[in-house]
């Protein structure tokens, strides 16, 4: 537990903070559900300041339904209590088959609760969280949208040269000076449906070039069994292909179970997806698909999930041909969806010109840090007990 009271010099209220790490319990109607209600709470409260809209909210059922532990990923909540209230989130994600140098991180401080030392706070927890756990690698992502003021300033641009983001952002402010570095910016698009024009012609387009040698199978939910080895190989394929900037992402080990338990993981978190892949007649075997979701409470979102074409089968209009078929998928079985978000990192130009003809526009920008812990010495005060 952290006790962190506030220094002389800050605006607000005068409080003394706890950092507790928080149980996730199974469901929200057992003991602790109360409490990560609140902590979701201000999981939304902080996407609606970022953004000004709640698209990226998630209801708290889905939320805790992600969050269960599995054999392939852990969760750790921190949180950061003003009296009894929660006002800032520390969420850590450890992956267990794979990448077990790493650990996901996003903190969450409530806007009337910043500049108190509770976001510097919380990290300390989640890097003895870390450490606990042996890790090296803290990997955390912030956004700014597009048009927000802190565009206007001093930006900083990646070592991939690709996109920047603003400088004086206190997500930048506070992971420069402690010791993350800027790895990769992503460009965050939006896509209005009712915008979407010509989506059957590009389909035709690229299906005409794509055809001879190629064609698509779509699912939505659970892969059918025969292609779960296929699908996996791209899933996995997924995990290293695009351009990772900086970080230092190992391949995630797929296999035909995880994909069962990741398919089964969202229907309990009520995400719906639509699936396209496609397939390479000669050989019979999936060389690309692309993900579309949705979850059960904002059904008028639609988030892009992967998009991936095996190396030795680009350069067949196939990134274009999926997206292009899904998306008419979306229009026809979801009839209420409004808008689809994707993210891209700033060098994927291929993907972002792709998206760009399907009419995505820019609305944000994803800063990707990433901190490489120094090694623990003896003796060292993390001021954390
Ligand atoms: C980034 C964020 C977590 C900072 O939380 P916070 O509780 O205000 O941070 P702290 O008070 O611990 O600030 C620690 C240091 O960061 C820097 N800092 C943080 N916010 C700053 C701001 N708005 N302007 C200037 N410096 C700032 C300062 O150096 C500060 O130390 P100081 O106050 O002693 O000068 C908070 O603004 C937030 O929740 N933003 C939205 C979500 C996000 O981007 N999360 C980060 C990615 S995971």
């Amino acid at each position: 537990m952290i006790e962190r009271s506030q220094s002389q010099g800050y605006a607000g209220p005068v409080i003394t903070a706890t950092i507790e790490q928080l149980p996730i319990p199974r469901t929200l109607d057992v003991e602790g559900g109360d409490g990560f209600r609140r902590s979701a709470a201000v999981s939304n409260a902080v996407e609606h300041a970022v953004w000004g809209h709640d698209d990226f909210c998630t209801a708290p059922d889905e939320r805790i339904a992600m969050m269960q532990p599995s054999p392939d990923r852990e969760y750790v909540l921190g949180v950061a209590r003003d009296g009894s209230s929660i006002v800032a989130n520390a969420r850590l994600g450890f992956p267990l088959r794979d990448n077990l140098q790493a650990a996901f991180l996003q903190i969450e401080v409530l806007p009337a609760y910043r500049r108190r030392g509770l976001g510097a706070a919380l990290l300390a927890f989640a890097e003895q969280q870390v450490r606990l756990r042996g890790r090296t690698t803290i990997m955390s992502w912030s956004d700014v949208a597009v048009g927000d003021d802190r565009d206007q300033g001093a930006m900083i641009v990646p070592p991939t040269g690709a996109g920047s983001f603003p400088a004086g952002d206190a997500s930048a402010i506070l992971a420069l000076r402690s010791g993350f570095e800027l790895v990769q910016v992503d460009r965050l698009s939006v896509l209005h449906l009712d915008r979407l024009e010509g989506v059957q012609q590009l389909e035709q387009d690229a299906g005409r070039v794509g055809a001879p040698d190629y064609e698509l199978v779509a699912w939505g939910g659970r892969c059918p069994d025969g292609l779960l080895a296929d699908y996996s190989l791209l899933r996995r394929k997924m995990s290293t292909d695009p351009p990772l900037g900086g970080f230092a992402q190992e391949e995630e080990q797929w296999d035909a179970d995880r994909i069962r338990r990741e398919e089964g993981r969202s229907a309990e978190g009520g995400t719906s997806s639509l699936v396209c892949a496609a397939r390479h007649r000669p050989s019979g075997h999936l060389v690309g698909h692309t993900i579309l979701e949705r979850f059960a409470s904002r059904p008028t979102i639609v988030y892009q999930e992967d998009t991936l074409v095996l190396d030795e089968h680009r350069g067949h209009r196939l990134g274009l041909w999926l997206k292009a078929a899904n998306f008419r998928r979306v229009l026809a079985e979801w009839p209420g969806a409004e808008r689809v978000y994707t993210w891209n990192a700033e060098e994927n130009t291929f993907m972002l010109d792709v998206n760009v003809a399907l009419g995505f526009r820019p609305a944000g920008r994803t800063a990707g840090w990433q901190k490489v812990l120094p090694p623990h010495r003896f003796g060292d005060a993390s001021g954390v007990t």
